[in-house]
């Protein structure tokens, strides 16, 4: 293995590297110093072994290639050669769950930028326009129970984001019940809100719920009157998930390519700014998996940029900010 990817324990420190960057841009510290960029060399043509790379990430987590992928590839092997690479495929190709190399591999490729309350229009509409539909419907069949699911959720603020305007909403809908401003569900009524994300480190920090505040930390867009879900921690330098929330809101590790899906009987499925870095063909499947997650009626929320593969499986809203679809009754 010698020469290979400059040893396997170079590429996990590159791996690291990136991770940590990552890290503390998501706490909001300095980057290190960025090193001068040389002159830029005349592009080589790509070897076989990026190709070989790029195919297995499809296949693992549904990956695409881009320009920025390679770039990180390159800097990630550098030094290796066809025949070295194979070796590296030949150890993390294997059938069932990945293997912990190509899981970090992949966990470095994808970028896990979020905040709280990310696009609070849709969330704005999804607590003023679509829950309260979702919760008479439940009402209706006698179910007192809303269930989210936040596909791809990064470090957990998406599903904690969920957790509080489902509450919110259900308060409003008459069926909770406000105490030291945080609404809670009456007795009977049930919220639940699973995050998945395929990146495990990222689901260690959503689980802890501790985040850092400041002008670039994930509460930068949080409404002031909804922090009362994320109390100070002692030192006054982070803040952190109230039991409210995390009574409701639990993680668990899955990658959307694969079946059988972590949840069903859904009202509300989002799986924003995660399907752009996917093949089409993934975000097929993967669109699939989230429509059979729904419950008819139930809603899906995407990404600004995202749109459906198969449409006639929903009824589409522009709410004025972006599009909501809702899973047809018969589809
Ligand atoms: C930019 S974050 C989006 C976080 C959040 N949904 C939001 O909109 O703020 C994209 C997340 O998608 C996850 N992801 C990418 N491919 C995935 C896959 N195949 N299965 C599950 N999660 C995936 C990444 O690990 C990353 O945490």
């Amino acid at each position: 293995m010698a020469g290979m990817l400059g040893t396997i324990e170079e590429t996990l420190r590159v791996l690291r590297e990136t991770m940590d960057d990552h890290r503390r841009s998501l706490a909001g510290e300095s980057p290190p110093p960025v090193p001068a960029v040389p002159a830029a060399a005349p592009r080589r043509p790509a070897p076989r072994w990026l190709a070989e790379v790029g195919a297995e990430l499809e296949r693992a987590a549904g990956v695409q290639m881009s320009e920025t992928i390679a770039q990180k590839l390159e800097r990630v092997f550098a030094g290796s050669d066809d025949m070295t690479v194979d070796e590296w495929l030949r150890r993390v190709r294997r059938p069932g769950s990945l293997h912990p190399d190509l899981q970090l591999l992949i966990e470095s490729l994808t970028t896990h930028e979020t905040y709280f309350f990310r696009d609070l229009a849709q969330l704005k509409h999804l607590r003023s326009a679509i829950l309260p539909r979702l919760i008479e419907d439940a009402k209706a069949s006698g179910r007192r129970r809303i269930r989210l699911w936040s596909a791809g959720c990064s470090t957990g603020e998406e599903a904690y984001s969920l957790a509080v305007v489902a509450l919110l909403a259900l308060h409003e809908a008459g069926e909770g019940l406000i105490a030291q401003g945080r609404a809670r569900p009456v007795p009977g009524w049930m919220v639940e809100v699973l995050g998945t994300d395929i990146s495990g480190r990222a689901l260690d920090i959503a689980t802890a719920g501790v985040y850092g505040t400041g002008a670039l930390s994930s509460f930068r867009e949080a409404p002031p009157e909804l922090l009362a879900y994320f109390p100070e921690t002692a030192d006054g330098k982070s803040r952190q998930v109230h039991d409210d929330l995390r009574e409701i809101v639990r993680f668990k590790r899955f990658n959307l390519i694969e079946t059988p899906l972590p949840i069903a009987d859904c009202d509300v499925v989002a799986c924003r700014n995660v399907l752009i870095y996917l093949t089409a063909d993934s975000v097929r499947r993967v669109q699939a998996g989230l429509h059979h997650a729904l419950r008819p009626g139930g809603c899906l929320l995407l990404g600004p940029t995202d749109s459906l593969a198969e449409p006639f499986r929903f009824d589409s809203h522009w709410i004025g900010s972006g599009i909501v679809h809702s899973r047809r009754p018969a589809a």
